[in-house]
């Protein structure tokens, strides 16, 4: 058959590294192998009920099997708006200052498409969240990994930065509580970065998606909570995470009106919004009890300090990660991440994600989810022990 040509755009996309790393796990599946898949980061609960139901109830209404307005439902923004003004004492104008996602993937590429020309820089972390790559490749633009350091407590070092680089830079991707290290940003923090992007005109992308998962009794602040950040730039917020909600497909992007407004310039030609149903049972779970929320963050603090210390008696030690639902183990000595992650697989069957998927800064680490049930954990601990003692 013949193959026609892709543009170079396309051509430029990286490697999906986790879809070939599936791959190789489907392929020790179908030979029958017992594996467990502590690999990706895929929420294993459900949606709670009354998040269903108000999707079912929505899903009857004549309205929304009509094309929804381009920019989204007033309702869902406004959900949005105090949704953040609850839980972060954020104001936010819903109008102008809240932009809708079909999912946050989408919309963390939408944004280099929106702020980079070829040339420009992306400021990214190191290891990072692979999605943000793809953007960036695809409009022809510079990446400038910013390594995340254990003796950094995993964020990055703006000094290190070189000043071409910043002169370059246009966009800056953060992401706390972060993939895959588990580490959390405070204050401080936040205050440099924007004091930071000000100075070198740099637009920053706060990737929230993990903002509901604090542990230790710390809640995960919001970039926007930090005087001077919407000035700075954005936060984008996912349902995937905070709800069980990763099949559905919604996110949302809060803070400066200019990005705002890009990010929905772009979607007047990808999108029509997304589904009337969807938004209104988003709404639906942003006000209603957050009951659920608790429950789910200390479900996985539950799963964090079980698979830990059971990883500890086997000879591993891990840092308890402060947020998000990964722990980050260094690989033992003699190992890459990738020969390490090998072993582990052909051994016990246990899959884990190798971090040089996430970045060269990533090497010298694996990322295990806590994204599966305890007696599964129970299970790895065991299996970890016996490729320990062999
Ligand atoms: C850091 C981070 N950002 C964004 C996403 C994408 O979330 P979604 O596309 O479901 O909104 C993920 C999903 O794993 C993630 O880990």
């Amino acid at each position: 058959m013949k193959e026609f040509q892709t543009s170079k755009a396309i051509k430029r996309l990286p490697d999906q590294f986790f879809a070939t790393l599936i791959d190789k796990l489907n392929a020790y599946e179908r030979k029958g192998w017992d594996t467990i898949n502590l690999g990706q980061g895929n929420p294993d609960q459900p949606t709670p009920d009354h998040i269903v139901d108000s999707l079912k109830e929505a899903a009857d209404n004549p309205e929304f099997h009509q094309y929804p307005p381009f920019h989204g439902y007033t309702f869902f923004k406004e959900a949005i708006a105090e949704f953040y003004k609850r839980e972060y004492d954020v104001d936010l104008d819903p109008e102008t200052e809240v932009a809708i996602m079909p999912g946050s993937k989408t919309g963390l590429v939408e944004l280099s498409q929106c702020f980079l020309d070829p040339g420009d820089v992306a400021l990214v972390p190191d290891p990072g969240y692979p999605d943000y790559w793809s953007g960036i490749e695809m409009v022809g633009a510079e990446m400038k990994p910013m390594p995340l350091l254990a003796e950094n407590d995993f964020l990055p070092d703006y000094e290190a930065i070189d000043a071409e680089s910043w002169e370059k830079a246009r966009l800056m991707f953060l992401n706390y509580p972060n993939n895959p290290t588990g580490a959390v940003a405070d204050r401080a923090f936040f205050e440099e970065t924007i004091k930071e992007a000000e100075k070198h005109d740099v637009c920053v992308i706060h990737d929230f998606a993990y903002g509901a998962i604090g542990f230790d009794g710390v809640k995960p602040l919001s970039f926007m909570q930090v005087e001077g950040a919407k000035n700075t730039g954005v936060e984008v917020y996912t349902m995937s995470k905070t709800y069980n909600m990763a099949g559905w497909r919604v996110a949302f992007a809060v803070g400066n009106p200019s990005v705002i407004k890009a990010i929905e310039t772009i979607q007047d030609h990808y999108f029509c919004s997304i589904f009337g149903g969807l938004q209104k049972a988003s709404a639906t779970a942003l006000l209603s009890s957050q009951a659920c929320v608790e429950e789910l963050a200390s479900t996985y603090e539950h799963r964090r300090d079980l698979l830990l210390s059971g990883l500890e008696e086997a000879g591993y030690h891990v840092e308890p990660c402060k947020g998000s639902f990964f722990a980050w183990l260094r690989v033992p000595e003699g190992y890459s991440s990738q020969s390490f992650a090998d072993a582990l697989l052909e051994e016990t069957g246990l899959f884990v994600a190798p971090g040089i998927g996430f970045g060269a800064s990533g090497e010298g680490y694996v990322r295990i989810g806590l994204n599966n049930s305890e007696e599964t954990l129970k299970e790895a601990v065991v299996r970890f022990k016996k490729f320990a003692e062999k």
